[in-house]
C-alpha cells in the first residue's frame, strides 16, 4: 500500500476566501496547500471592477504567511450592467483572468447577478475577443423548478444555447454535480470544461439528513442522489483534462449555517487536498489524482503547470472541530471525522 504521494503543488480553480479580518484565518490554509486560486468575485459589494478586483488581491497578499507564495487569480462579477469596456481593462491588468456569471438569486450573495443572459450578450462578446474565461454558476432561478433539477435545466436553457452562441469562448461549468452535467461537459467542444468539489464527490444528498438536519453538508449547487456522485468520481478520476479541481470552499460563521435559514457553503480550505486524496483513493484512482489537482485547469487556463511538489502522508488526523472567525466559528467539512492522508508541511 502506497503511504506517501509527491504530486505537483496543486491549484484551486474555484474558492470564497470572502474580505475584512477573517481572510488571516482561510488565506494561510489555501496557501498551505495551493499556489494559485480563482477567487470568487461574491463579496458585499460584488467586485465588478478591475480596481476593485486588484485592491481585494492586495488583501489577500497581505494574508499570505511569509515563506509561502500563493498567487490569487481575481474574477469579476457580472451584472446586467457590465460595461463592455471594463472587459479590455480586466485582460490588461494581468491579474484578473475571469468572468464569473451568477443567474441572479442562485446563490449566496448573487443578488446583483444577471437576470438574463440576453443582457450580457455584449461582454461575452467582448470576453471572447479578449479570450477571458466565463466562469458559471450552472442553475436556473426558476422557482417552479425543482431545486435538485435545477443544474440539468440549466444545461437546456443556457449553456447549449451559450456554447453555440460564443464558440471561442473558453467556458467552466463550476461545481457541477449531476450526471447530466458530465455528459454536458463530455460531449460539449474542448472550450468547456468543469470544476468538481470535494463534498460532492464525498457525499449524496442523504448527508443531508444523516439522523437529522445537516447544515454544514449544505451548499450550492446542493448534494445530489448516489447515482449522480458515482458519476462525478468517475468524471474526476477518469483522467479528461476537462475536470479538474475546484473546492468551492465557502466559509460561513457557525451561527450562519445553523440557523432557521442558514447559509448555503461548505469550508474545506483547511483540508481539502487530504479530501480529494481519500475520494480518491476510495475510487481505487490514487493514479489520477495529479492530473486532476495539478495539471487539467492549469492548461485549461493556459498556464504554466507548477515546478514545485506538495508531499502527502498517510497518517490519520482528526478535522478540528472549528476554527475562530471573526468573534464566531468556522466549522470545517467533516469535523471531527478522521482522515487517513496528511500533508507534510
Ligand atoms: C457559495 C458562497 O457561500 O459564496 N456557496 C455555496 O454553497 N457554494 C456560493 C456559490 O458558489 O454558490
Ligand atoms: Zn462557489
Amino acid at each position: 500500500m502506497t503511504d506517501h504521494l509527491v504530486l505537483t503543488r496543486p491549484d484551486d480553480w474555484h474558492l470564497h476566501l470572502r474580505d475584512g479580518p477573517v481572510l488571516s484565518t482561510v488565506v494561510p490554509h489555501s496557501a498551505r496547500q495551493f499556489a494559485r486560486a480563482i477567487v470568487m468575485p461574491n463579496l458585499v459589494p460584488p467586485v465588478t471592477t478591475t480596481a476593485a478586483a486588484l485592491a481585494y488581491r492586495e488583501r489577500i497578499l497581505d494574508a499570505v504567511p511569509g515563506g509561502l507564495s500563493f498567487d490569487p487569480l481575481m474574477t469579476l462579477y457580472l451584472t446586467d450592467n457590465m460595461a463592455v469596456e471594463q472587459i479590455a481593462r480586466a485582460s490588461d491588468s494581468g491579474h484578473v483572468l475571469a468572468c464569473k456569471l451568477y443567474p441572479a438569486g442562485a446563490t449566496t450573495n448573487s443578488d446583483r447577478g444577471v437576470t438574463d443572459i440576453r443582457n450580457i450578450h455584449g461582454v461575452l462578446e467582448a470576453m471572447e475577443r479578449h479570450d477571458m474565461v466565463l466562469c458559471v454558476h450552472g442553475e436556473v432561478t426558476d422557482p417552479r423548478v425543482d431545486v435538485f433539477d435545477r443544474e440539468a435545466v440549466f444545461i437546456e436553457r443556457v449553456l447549449q444555447p451559450l456554447v453555440r452562441d460564443f464558440p471561442a469562448l473558453r467556458v467552466v461549468f463550476e461545481h457541477i454535480t449531476t450526471a447530466d452535467a458530465v455528459h454536458f461537459v463530455r460531449d460539449a467542444p474542448n472550450t468547456v470544461a468543469a470544476t468538481i468539489t470535494p463534498q460532492h464527490l464525498m457525499y449524496n444528498r442523504n448527508a443531508l439528513f444523516q439522523g437529522g438536519l445537516r447544515p454544514h453538508h449544505y451548499c450550492l449547487p446542493v448534494l445530489k442522489r448516489e447515482r449522480h456522485r458515482a458519476a462525478l468520481l468517475e468524471a474526476a478520476t477518469g483522467g479528461s483534462g476537462r475536470y479538474f479541481l475546484g473546492t468551492d470552499s465557502a466559509p460561513h460563521a457557525r451561527n450562519a449555517k445553523e440557523a432557521e435559514c442558514g447559509c448555503a457553503g461548505c469550508y474545506s480550505g483547511y483540508h481539502a487536498l487530504e479530501l480529494y486524496v481519500a475520494a480518491f483513493e476510495a475510487a481505487g484512482a490514487l493514479h489520477a489524482l495529479e492530473g486532476f489537482a495539478s495539471h487539467f485547469g492549469a492548461d485549461f487556463y493556459g498556464l504554466s503547470r507548477n515546478t514545485d511538489t506538495v508531499e502527502l502522508e498517510r497518517a490519520s488526523h482528526v478535522v478540528p472541530a472549528a476554527f475562530p472567525f471573526d468573534g464566531d466559528e468556522l466549522v470545517p467539512l467533516a469535523a471531527g471525522d478522521t482522515l487517513t492522508w496528511r500533508l507534510v508541511t
